[in-house]
C-alpha cells in the first residue's frame, strides 16, 4: 500500500513539474504553490504566509545580523535564533571569570539583558517584481532609493534566474538587539566540530535575543529608554511535536545556491575549488586546534574563529561526496548533450558551447583567486595590513601572533607549490630569494612588522613610525595589487560574460522542460521551502529515523571528550526523569524530543529559521542539513537531502529547566 502511494504520488508530481520537496519559493508568489502545500498538510492561506495588507508569519521573520534568520515568539520583542548565529555576541560578552560560553547566559529580567553593539535584525516590509522598470531603463538606484522612503527603511534590488526577473525588498532594520539567554556550548555546541553536518544530532541550537525600540515602536539606537518591540504577529508554540509524514515548512533567509549551473562549474567544485580549500583550511584547523588544546584561554580566544573555519570545511567535504555519489557532473552533461540537440536552430543553439568555452577561459583565474581567499588572506596579520588607520584593540582581542605566524608559513608554503609564477607578486618571490625559506621570510615578516599586537603598533604610531615601510604593509600592498590587475579584474570580466550567458541558458532551460517549475537560486531573500518530517537510507540496509532524544545525548556524554561533556543539571535530570511539563513518550521511553529531520529544501543562511507544522506553529529551529545534503545547493536529491531543527520542546525544556528562566516561557503562546 505505502508502495502503491508513493508510486501514485510521484506520477502526479511528476505531471504538476514539481518535483517532490525541492523548491525555495519566493513568498510573494506563494499563491502558486499553495494548492500543493494544502495537499500535503498545510491548512491556512497564502495571505497568512505574505501579505502587505494584513499581518502575516512574515512578520514574525527577521534577517538575523548579516547570514541567519530569526523568529518572533512573543508580544515583547523576543526572538529565537539558533546559539551559532549569537556565538559571536555571546562570545563577546565573555571572559575567562564571566564564560558564557561555557556555563551559558540567562538574564533573569529585562534591565540583565545585554546591548550587542553593531547588531541588526530585519523585517521584510514588501517585495515587489521591479522587472519592467529596470528593463525600461529605470536604475536600480533609483528604485532603492523611491522604495528608502528617505531613509525609514533599507531597500534592494535583487537579480532573480539570472538577470531575467528583478525584485525589490524593502526592509525594517532594528538596531537595538539584547541578549536574553543563550544555553552552555555543551548543550548549545554539543557534539561540536564532529557533530556538525552529521546526523544523529543531539545539539541544542538554540539562543535567544530581544528586539527594543523607540517608544513608538521605530528602529532606535541603543539607549536604555528603549522599550520592547511590539511585533504586528509572533509565532505560536506547539509542544505537540511532528510524526514522520507530518508537512513542515521552512521560512528564512537562504544564502545562496545555483541549481542550473553548467556541468563545468560543478566540476570546478569537485575537482578544483573543494580539494583546494579544504586542505587549505585542513592546515589551519590543525594549527589553532593545536594550540587550543594546550591553553584554555587560547581556546576560548579561538572558539569562534575555528567554528567558523571548521563549518564550511566539513561542509565542502561532504557536498564533494554528495556530488560524486550522486555524479552530478555526468547527469548534467546528459543533460546538456539533450538540451543542445533540442537547442539547434533555436536563439539558445551554441549557448552552452560558449559557457564551456568561457569557463575554460575562467580557469586559471578561478584557482589563484581560491589560493588568495583560502591562503593569503587567510593570513591575519596581512588583514591588519589592510585595516591600517582604522585598527583598534577589538582586532587584537582574540589574536595570538604565535598562532598566526604558524599558519603564515603553511599556508605560503601551499601557495608556492600551487600557484602559478605569474600569479606570485615579484617583490615576494625577490623576498623569499633572499631570505632562503619561507619559515625564514617569516621570521624576518613577524620580527620586523610593528602590527603583530596592539602595545606594538600603537608604540610605533607614537614613535611616528613609517607605516608605509611595514613589511607586512608592502606585503599585503604587494599581493592585492597582483590580485586586483591579474586575477579579480579578468576573473570579474569573464564573470560578467558567464551571467550574460546563462541569462540565456536560464531561459533556455524553462524553454526546453516547459512542465517544469522552477525556483529562483537562493540569494538571501526570504523563502519557503515546504516538506515533511522523514528519515532517510544513510546507506544500504542503514535507515536514519527522524527523531532524537534525550536518551542519545546521555549515550554520548562523556566527561574526557570537551564535545561531549555535557552539565551535570542535565544528567541529573536525566536520572530523576523530572520532565515536567516536558516528558513525552517516544520510541518506547519517556524522554525529551531533541532534533528531527525533515525535507526541507534549506541552505546556509537558513540558521534559525522557524520550522512550522500544517497550523502556522513553531514546532522548532532549523540549525543543520545533514553531510550527504549538502550537495543540494547544485543539486536536490529529494531521497537523502534533510534539514536538521532543534525541537522546540528541548528549547523549552533546556530554558525551563537548565536556564532556570521558565518566566520566559509567559510571554510566549504555548499551545
Ligand atoms: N553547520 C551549521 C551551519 O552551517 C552549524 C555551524 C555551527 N557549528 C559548528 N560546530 N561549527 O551553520
Ligand atoms: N548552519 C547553516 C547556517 O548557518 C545552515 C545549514 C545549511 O547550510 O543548511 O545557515
Amino acid at each position: 500500500m505505502k508502495k502503491l502511494i508513493l508510486t501514485l504520488s510521484i506520477a502526479i508530481l511528476t505531471l504538476s513539474g514539481v518535483r517532490a520537496d525541492e523548491g525555495m519559493w519566493l513568498p510573494m508568489l506563494i499563491g502558486e504553490r499553495i494548492e500543493d502545500m494544502k495537499a500535503k498538510g498545510f491548512e491556512l492561506s497564502a495571505e497568512d504566509i505574505y501579505s502587505v495588507n494584513q499581518a502575516a508569519l512574515k512578520d514574525a521573520i527577521v534577517l538575523f545580523g548579516r547570514g541567519c534568520t530569526g523568529e518572533l515568539v512573543s508580544g515583547e520583542g523576543l526572538l529565537f535564533t539558533n546559539h551559532h548565529c549569537g556565538y559571536g555576541q555571546i562570545q563577546s560578552h565573555s571572559s575567562v571569570e564571566h564564560d558564557y560560553l561555557t556555563n551559558g547566559f540567562w538574564a533573569m529580567n529585562r534591565s540583565e539583558e545585554l546591548p550587542n553593539p553593531g547588531l541588526t535584525v530585519s523585517f521584510l516590509v514588501r517585495m515587489e517584481d521591479v522587472t519592467a522598470q529596470i528593463e525600461g531603463g529605470t536604475t536600480a538606484a533609483e528604485v532603492v532609493a523611491a522604495a528608502e522612503e528617505g531613509g525609514k527603511y533599507s531597500a534592494s534590488v535583487e537579480s532573480l534566474y539570472y538577470n531575467n526577473k528583478f525584485y525589490l525588498f524593502v526592509y525594517q532594520v532594528y538596531r537595538d538587539i539584547r541578549l536574553v539567554g543563550a544555553p552552555p556550548s555543551s548543550i548549545g555546541k554539543f557534539g561540536g566540530d564532529t557533530d556538525n553536518w552529521m546526523w544523529p544530532r543531539h545539539t541544542g541550537d538554540f539562543s535567544i535575543f530581544r528586539i527594543y525600540a523607540g517608544k513608538d515602536n521605530e528602529p532606535a539606537d541603543y539607549s536604555p529608554e528603549n522599550v520592547p518591540y511590539q511585533p504586528k504577529r509572533h509565532f505560536a508554540i506547539s509542544t505537540k511535536g511532528a510524526e514522520e509524514g507530518d508537512f513542515t515548512f521552512v521560512y528564512g533567509f537562504p544564502g545562496s545556491t545555483r541549481e542550473y549551473v553548467t556541468s563545468d562549474f560543478v566540476d570546478y567544485t569537485l575537482n578544483h575549488s573543494n580539494p583546494a580549500k579544504i586542505r587549505l583550511r585542513t592546515k589551519r584547523l590543525d594549527i589553532i586546534g593545536e594550540a587550543q588544546s594546550k591553553d584554555v584561554a587560547t581556546r576560548i580566544m579561538y572558539a569562534s574563529k575555528h567554528a567558523g573555519i571548521a563549518n564550511a570545511w566539513k561542509k565542502w567535504q561532504g557536498e564533494s561526496l554528495g556530488l560524486a555519489r550522486r555524479n552530478t557532473v555526468g547527469k548534467k552533461q546528459a543533460y546538456e548533450a539533450r538540451f543542445e540537440e533540442w537547442a539547434a536552430g533555436t536563439e539558445y543553439e551554441g549557448v552552452l558551447a560558449s559557457l564551456h568555452a568561457k569557463y575554460a577561459e575562467l580557469l586559471p583565474y578561478a584557482i589563484s583567486r581560491d589560493y588568495y581567499n583560502e591562503a593569503v588572506y587567510a593570513i591575519e596579520l596581512l588583514g591588519f595590513a589592510g585595516r591600517l588607520g582604522r585598527l583598534s584593540e577589538a582586532n587584537y582581542k582574540d589574536y595570538s601572533p604565535a598562532i598566526d605566524k604558524a599558519i603564515t608559513v603553511a599556508m605560503l608554503s601551499d601557495f608556492g607549490e600551487n600557484v602559478a609564477a605569474e600569479f606570485v607578486p615579484e617583490w615576494y618571490t625577490a623576498r623569499l630569494a633572499e631570505c632562503g625559506s619561507v619559515e625564514a621570510f617569516v621570521e624576518w615578516l613577524y620580527g620586523t612588522s610593528r602590527l603583530t599586537s596592539l602595545e606594538c603598533y600603537e608604540g610605533a604610531k607614537a614613535e611616528g613610525y613609517d607605516f608605509g615601510s611595514d613589511p607586512a604593509v608592502i606585503m599585503r600592498r604587494e599581493f592585492d595589487n597582483l590580485y586586483k590587475e591579474k586575477i579579480n579584474t579578468p576573473y570579474i570580466t569573464l564573470n560578467q560574460e558567464i551571467t550574460e550567458l546563462y541569462k540565456t541558458y536560464m531561459r533556455g532551460q524553462m524553454a526546453f522542460e516547459p512542465e517544469r517549475t522552477f525556483y529562483p537560486d537562493a540569494n538571501l531573500t526570504l523563502r519557503v521551502a515546504y516538506g515533511s518530517v522523514a528519515g532517510y537510507e544513510a546507506a544500504d540496509g542503514v535507515y536514519h529515523l527522524p527523531y532524537t532524544t534525550l536518551d542519545g545525548i546521555i549515550e554520548k556524554d562523556n566527561p574526557e571528550i570537551y564535545d561531549y561533556d555535557i552539565p551535570q543539571s542535565l544528567r541529573e535530570l536525566y536520572a530523576s526523569k523530572e520532565y515536567g511539563r516536558w516528558g513525552v513518550e517516544m520510541n518506547g521511553r519517556y524522554t525529551i524530543p531533541v532534533a528531527f529531520l525533515a525535507k526541507n529544501h534549506t541552505t546556509g543562511g537558513n540558521s534559525g529559521s522557524p520550522i512550522i507544522n500544517g497550523k502556522g506553529e513553531l514546532i522548532g529551529i532549523n540549525f543543520d542539513r545533514t553531510w550527504l545534503s549538502t550537495m543540494s545547493d547544485l543539486d536536490y536529491d529529494p531521497d537523502i537531502c534533510r534539514n536538521i531543527s532543534v525541537d522546540i520542546r528541548y528549547v523549552l525544556f533546556v530554558i525551563d529547566k537548565i536556564g532556570g528562566a521558565g518566566y520566559l516561557l509567559e510571554e510566549m503562546t504555548i499551545n
